[in-house]
């Protein structure tokens, strides 16, 4: 053989030589539409209003960084604001006790646990979270996952097929819709809220499919509304679909100790097959979680992408949520305080001629104003009386229901909801 008398050099050269022959022959396609990517249409249109709105606005509307923590209080660029940007509801990020949980599971299992949970990222913290979880739900078991938006586009989107059917409420999070499109099922949106419709839905498609999934939230974070959950599971059950409720913005929110739309509507917890929710809000850290029945978080446990093939939660983020629901469930007050100051705050604005929506019970409280331009105004004035609550405008939102949106938390004093309160009602006047 020639390449018995060959140095190693010389051989070195020959397969490159090879190589590039074979990559040189290999066919070309015939015709390019485009080679490099280049930003869409539509997300050109919006990148303009992003900028219209920034430079209309007077500040830094987006990305603003805010300095120390995000409470009821925030500090961007050397002065402190009253915050209203923060789904921090009951005030626990921040919080000594939660923290200290967050830097002892450092000190004791490091800042990340390196692989998934099924191949050696297993630590007692996490059964433990999932375990306190399921108890508040009052559901046999959950799991949780490192992102509240991944929960749901691989719970989804795992878990049904091209023969199944999903309905979502029309004002859905992207991450619902996100799990519907990679599920590859027939899903369609329904009114918001009108589970009437839903009815008359599931009447004339249910029989075509193998399931039927319903996806609601427990509070809509646009507009802070509460669905009827009693009436949607009475629905579901007469269609023999399955009822599946994110509770982002209604856990340590809705409910006597926060236990969300479940406890606020005295619900039997088994009447609804998945419970989800995200650790980024009430509970003061982030990732996601899904709560049901052993049979369904057992499959999901082996088999679900985004949990099976992704890292599991770090220990601080566990401990942190984990130290933050117990201390809720010990300070019960916390919720009390937030659902007294969302309620006064939302009184005082109404009789103050301003339109709040159909916001009830709920933390979430828009001031709608129609058009985009007093929106965006108004924003500026908050902000430059030391107040932070951004506007929201279309095409978020449509056009003639562009609003100025507040968070409120257990930690916002009185002083601050009345001068808040009046500052909005005199710039909108
Ligand atoms: C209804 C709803 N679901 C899911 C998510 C995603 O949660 P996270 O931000 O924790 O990923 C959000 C976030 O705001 C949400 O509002």
């Amino acid at each position: 053989m020639l390449a018995e008398y060959m140095s190693s050099e010389e051989k070195r050269r020959l397969l490159e030589k090879i190589l590039r022959e074979r990559i040189d022959s290999s066919p070309r396609p015939a015709k390019i539409v485009q080679s490099l990517w280049k930003m869409p249409d539509d997300a050109l249109l919006l990148e303009k209003q992003f900028r219209i709105l920034e430079q209309s606005s007077g500040g830094q509307l987006f990305f603003a960084q805010s300095e120390g923590l995000n409470t009821n209080v925030t500090r961007i660029g050397n002065r402190t604001y009253v915050n209203y940007c923060s789904y921090n509801y009951l005030g626990l990020s921040g919080n000594e006790e939660v923290s200290l949980a967050a830097k002892e599971a450092i000190d004791r299992y490091g800042t990340s646990v390196s692989a998934s949970r099924i191949a050696s990222g297993e630590r007692p913290l996490h059964q433990e979270l999932e375990t306190e979880l399921a108890v508040m739900l009052g559901v046999e078991e959950c799991v949780t996952f490192v992102g509240g938006y991944g929960t749901n586009e691989t719970v989804i989107g795992h878990l049904f097929g091209p023969d199944d059917l999903i309905l979502y409420d029309s004002l859905s999070h992207a991450s619902i819709q996100s799990g519907c499109k990679l599920s590859g099922a027939a899903a369609r949106p329904f009114p918001h809220n009108n589970w009437e419709a839903l009815n008359v839905l599931l009447a004339e498609q249910r029989e075509r499919y193998r399931y039927a999934l319903v996806v609601i939230e427990g509070v809509y974070s646009m507009d802070g509304d509460v669905p009827d959950l009693p009436q949607f599971i009475e629905v579901k059950k007469r269609h023999q679909a399955m009822l599946m409720v994110d509770e982002a913005h209604s856990s340590g929110v809705l409910g006597k100790t926060g236990g969300g739309i479940g406890e606020h509507f005295g619900v039997n917890p088994h009447d609804v097959d998945i419970w989800m929710g995200t650790l980024s809000k009430s509970f003061a850290s982030c990732g996601g979680y899904v709560a049901g029945n052993k049979e369904l978080m057992y499959y999901l446990r082996y088999t679900v992408p985004g949990f099976v093939f992704s890292v599991g939660m770090s220990p601080p983020n566990a401990a942190s949520a984990l130290a933050a629901i117990r201390l809720m469930h010990r300070e019960p007050e916390r919720v009390t305080q937030l659902r007294r100051n969302a309620n006064r705050f939302r009184d005082m604005a109404k009789k103050a001629g301003l339109n709040t929506g159909n916001s009830e019970h709920s933390a979430v409280i828009p001031i709608i104003l129609g058009r985009s331009e007093p929106c965006v105004t108004l924003y500026r004035k908050l902000f430059e009386n030391g107040i932070y609550a951004l506007p929201i405008i279309y095409p978020t939102v449509p056009e003639n229901a562009s609003r100025v949106r507040l968070f409120l938390s257990s930690l916002h004093t009185d002083e601050q909801l009345e001068k808040t309160v009046k500052l909005i009602s005199s710039a909108v006047k």
